[in-house]
């Protein structure tokens, strides 16, 4: 990895919080440091690939059991993958013992967010340290539930932004803190996807606001608001709107939207999102400093590293085509999720490193909420039609 650690800058706010977790997390270190990492795996489905193999990739860490609320899956999966343990629940998997007495000493959360609250607070009571997947929640007051949960059983805990550790965002976020761009003064990020019905109808869970929580802000457009929000601050006011355009006939939550963020620092940005482009015309998230430079990182096709397209500094612009003609934008959801596992593995080794070391994980349960608040405004503000000040 190069230059910053993905959430450096706001691990200050959290000092005093970080030295009694670290005095536990020491002890667990102790523990942990000169052995084999235990891991277990909670949701065998689509997601569950990027993490088994993220583990795998390192030292001294082995995955040794998955569960699944569907027991059969878990038994299947495990066994395609060479997984010594299946179990039906979480529960099962944190009472698992090995023949030396050891249970697990992480688990990967890959389940709907709606039961993220549930297995991240079950892991963390029985001493477990957890590395979630995004969105931490579905809404503000459960992921507080799961930070506090985590922090009480001084545990390390972790959420899913994978693509903080792109290179290109690496990058942006380097030239905001060594000056080059300056603080960052515009914003704009633009989520402009295409998923099928069947993205929606391959799960139980997907599209309803009960178990899925929101469309296309909550799912994809989390990752982009979480890049802007790491490279511009603190959001403080969001006015957004949102609709159902082209897949109201098999979803209730939102396929699109847009919104306006005010940032404490003054500055501005604007976000669009949307599932409902044909073809899909990937990502793009892109900021202007104080010192006038502009920086955007792009995804196109979908589920590419993110590359910089745009460097503008001084009296140079560098520029990439941003859509190449040569690229096809019609990629599906497994090379989208296959194209992914670079980025879960550098995340994951970050996470392992942070439970080894006690030290805090890049993106902590604490970073992970800001996202989810800021698209909770939307849905907020797009239903009482007034701005929400946070
Ligand atoms: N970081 C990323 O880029 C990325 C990409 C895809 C999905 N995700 C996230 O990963 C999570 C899972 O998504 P997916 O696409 O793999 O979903 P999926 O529906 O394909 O798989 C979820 C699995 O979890 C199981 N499950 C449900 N409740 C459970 C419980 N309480 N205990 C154990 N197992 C349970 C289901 O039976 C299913 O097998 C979601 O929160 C999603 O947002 C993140």
């Amino acid at each position: 990895m190069s230059t910053a650690r993905p959430g450096t800058q706001n691990r200050t706010q959290h000092r005093a919080q970080n030295r009694t977790q670290h005095r536990a997390q020491n002890r667990t270190q102790h523990r942990t440091q000169n052995r084999t990492l235990r891991v277990g795996i909670a949701g065998g489905g689509a997601i569950f690939r990027n993490h088994l193999e993220a583990y795998r990739a390192l030292q001294d860490v082995e995955v040794v059991a998955l569960c699944d609320i569907d027991a059969e899956r878990a038994g299947a999966v495990a066994a395609a993958h060479g997984i010594q343990h299946a179990f039906g629940s979480v529960t099962d998997l944190l009472a698992w013992r090995g023949a030396d007495g050891r249970g697990i000493d992480l688990i990967s959360v890959c389940t709907p967010h709606p039961t993220h609250e549930a297995v991240v607070t079950e892991a963390a009571a029985a001493g477990v340290h957890v590395l979630c997947e995004k969105p931490i929640a579905i809404d503000l007051e459960a992921a507080e539930r799961m930070v506090v949960a985590c922090r009480e059983a001084s545990v390390t805990f972790g959420v899913l932004f994978q693509r903080r550790f792109w290179p290109a965002a690496q990058r942006i976020r380097a030239a905001i803190d060594d000056g080059t761009l300056g603080t960052p003064i515009l914003g704009h990020c633009s989520v402009l996807l295409h998923r099928e019905p069947e993205y929606y109808s391959a799960t139980d869970w997907r599209g309803t606001w009960a178990s899925d929580g929101g469309g296309v802000l909550m799912t994809q457009g989390i990752h982009y608001i979480d890049l802007l929000q790491w490279f511009m601050g603190e959001v403080v006011e969001v006015h957004g709107h949102m609709a159902t355009f082209v897949h109201g006939d098999h979803i209730e939550v939102e396929d699109s939207a847009v919104a306006t963020l005010r940032f404490a620092s003054g500055a501005i940005a604007t976000v669009q999102a949307s599932t409902a482009v044909t073809p899909s015309l990937g990502v793009q998230v892109r900021v202007t400093g104080s010192t006038g430079a502009t920086a955007q990182v792009t995804e196109f096709p979908e589920g590419t590293d993110g590359r910089v397209d745009i460097w503008a500094a001084g009296d140079s612009v560098g520029a990439q085509e941003t859509w190449p003609s040569s690229l096809n934008p019609n990629v599906d959801l497994a090379a989208i999720n296959g194209a992914l596992i670079p980025w879960h593995r550098a995340q994951v080794a970050d996470f392992v490193d942070a439970v080894r070391t006690g030290g805090t994980p890049a993106v902590t349960g604490e970073e992970a909420t800001k996202s989810l608040r800021i698209l909770l405004a939307v849905y907020e503000s797009s239903r009482t039609g007034k701005p929400v000040v946070f």
